[in-house]
């Protein structure tokens, strides 16, 4: 393998002049300058610096805020939501809408910058990375549509013996936003809009990776939204989560990350029952690969599952049980195809494995290959595993048993660990007495080996693949894990409902009510009870 960082040409629509500094954050409608404490933020990607030395390229600094920002945002929060009488809370469903309206389309104009972001900052191919904007686009537009056709449904007044009752979906409070590096802008505007637009107040951190690319909207969120109800906060997850949640006054923790921040976190909060969890974790989800499937398509799917940006995917293929009578030719087609995988960087046309932005990652990947490699597997593919710097080589490993780190651990990374089987039971098993269950993909074209396997693991996972990769999208379709997988239901039309609560308006049904019930309606002064 070639060294990536030297010799490369940067096109000239990605260089970057200098260093960003990102020197405001956002309480209160303003935009407040730091001038405290700032932290770095590298690229993944390494540049050769005057010297002739590779070094990671400093993209920018941040605030590095501490505990009194932390609160200060949390007050803001608190004030505009006002114990749900807060002019964003009680705010006509209609007019909410046209904020986030105004947002996208100054959000549209920032598209190249955010791209460019995502690349240097997360290493996200470009192809990617414009698909992860384009994406996220699509989910606040379709996220107004389905809100003004729930608000529309819920319009009706029925008559339930004698008792007239209008119900709708109201905000639950304060929400604090967390969310993850490997779809930084996906991720969080995926919690971040369905939370405001159901009229909840937000505080959001971005993540550790994937936090200047937030820079060009922050003039958009401080324009398009009344003061507090977006809060934009940087710095230690510790430092800043810890006391907001201590406060006690947080009523939803939206995170998508690891269960052990969610549940070091949760345990803060010393109003649990208050607390709604929104939370989107780890996974390990298998493919399946049946004797009788079609191997061509299943090795394309599984290779495109288990490596896409590197494997760095929630969703992703993370361990392949391969039937013993076709694993061998199984594991040849595999290693063929992953070695026609175009390694290098994110503006590279058609590559596929990019710098990883984790700098303990590819550490990390190594220990998972000793470990696996001294219990019994091999590297099957030419310089599987061999990393430079933050690049790292895929690795294929084979026979992989459930003694290795890597049969349980989620890896998060270039890594795929394959598995021969020759009882059913066996990656049934593996998924009944796995901590997590998000997903599955079976291979197989055989409807009747197909049917028993979809009706036992529908109730271990969420979401059972069949002759397809694990993945979240469409994003209208619910995206929701078991175990220590997900709490709350995800997806357009599920995260309107979940940073909502159902509450209604209910009459007696007598004559002075009744004409109580057509004057509100009529004069349309209530912003809840009303025609449409
Ligand atoms: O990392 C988790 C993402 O939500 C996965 O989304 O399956 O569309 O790549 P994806």
């Amino acid at each position: 393998m070639n060294n990536i960082f030297t010799n490369t040409t940067i096109p000239e629509k990605h260089i970057l002049q200098k260093p960003y500094s990102q020197n405001t954050y956002l309480i209160n409608g303003e935009l407040k300058e730091w001038n405290g404490e700032t932290a770095s933020v590298f690229s993944p990607i390494y540049q050769e610096n005057n010297e002739g030395f590779l070094e990671q390229t400093l993209l920018g600094t941040i605030p590095n805020l501490s505990e009194k920002e932390a609160l200060t945002s949390l007050e803001s929060a608190c004030k505009a939501y006002n114990k749900g009488r807060g002019e964003w809370p009680t705010m006509k469903v209609e007019e909410r809408i046209s904020c986030v309206e105004k947002f996208t389309e100054m959000m549209l104009e920032t598209r190249d910058e955010i791209v460019n972001w995502l690349m240097w900052e997360i290493g996200k191919p470009y192809e990617e990375s414009c698909n992860e904007f384009d994406r996220t686009i699509e989910y606040i537009n379709d996220t107004i549509s389905n809100l003004r056709e729930m608000d529309q449904k819920h319009s009706e007044i029925k008559n339930h013996n004698g008792i007239l009752a209008q119900v709708r979906r109201a905000p639950l409070g304060v929400v604090l936003c967390l969310s993850p590096y490997n779809y930084p802008l996906n991720e969080t505007f995926c919690l971040l809009i369905p939370a405001l637009i159901m009229g909840n107040t937000t505080i959001y951190k971005p993540a550790k990776h994937g936090i200047l690319l937030l820079s060009p909207l922050l003039k958009a969120f401080q324009e398009c939204f009344p003061k507090g109800v977006v809060n934009i906060i940087y710095g230690s997850g510790r430092t800043l989560a810890t006391p907001i949640l201590k406060s006690g006054k947080v009523d939803v923790l939206a995170l998508i990350g690891n269960s052990k921040s969610a549940n070091i976190l949760q345990e803060y909060h010393p109003k649990k029952n208050r607390l709604r969890l929104v939370l989107g974790l780890e996974a390990k989800n298998p493919g399946i690969i049946m004797p009788d499937c079609d191997l061509d398509l299943a090795v394309k799917e599984c290779v495109l599952g288990s490596l896409a940006f590197n494997g760095q995917r929630c969703t992703a293929l993370k361990i392949l049980f391969v039937h013993e009578d076709i694993v061998e030719e199984f594991n040849q087609k595999f290693v063929e195809e992953v070695q026609k995988l175009k390694c290098g960087l994110p503006w590279d046309e058609n590559v596929n494995i990019t710098p990883l932005p984790e700098p303990n990652k590819p550490n990390y990947i190594q220990e998972l290959i000793d470990d696996a490699t001294k219990k019994g597997a091999k590297v099957l593919n030419r310089n599987g595993g061999k990393a430079t710097l933050s690049f790292v080589n895929p690795a294929v490993l084979y026979p992989v048993n459930e003694t290795m780190k890597v049969y349980e651990e989620e890896q998060f990374g270039p890594v795929v660990p394959i598995l021969s089987f020759k009882n059913i039971q066996q990656p049934l098993d593996y998924v009944s007495n796995s901590n997590y269950g998000q997903q599955v993909s079976l291979f197989s074209n055989n409807p009747d080996s197909l049917a028993p396997l979809i009706d036992s693991l529908v109730n271990q996972v969420c979401r059972v693949n069949i002759n397809t990769k694990c993945q979240r999208g469409p994003d209208v379709l619910p995206f929701v894990g078991r175990k220590d997988s997900a709490v709350s239901t995800l997806s357009v039309y599920d995260a309107l409902r979940t940073f909502s609560i159902r509450t209604l308006v209910a009459f007696r049904s007598t004559k002075a009510n009744d004409k109580i019930l057509s004057d509100l309606l009529e004069n349309n002064t209530s912003n809840f009870l009303r025609k449409k």
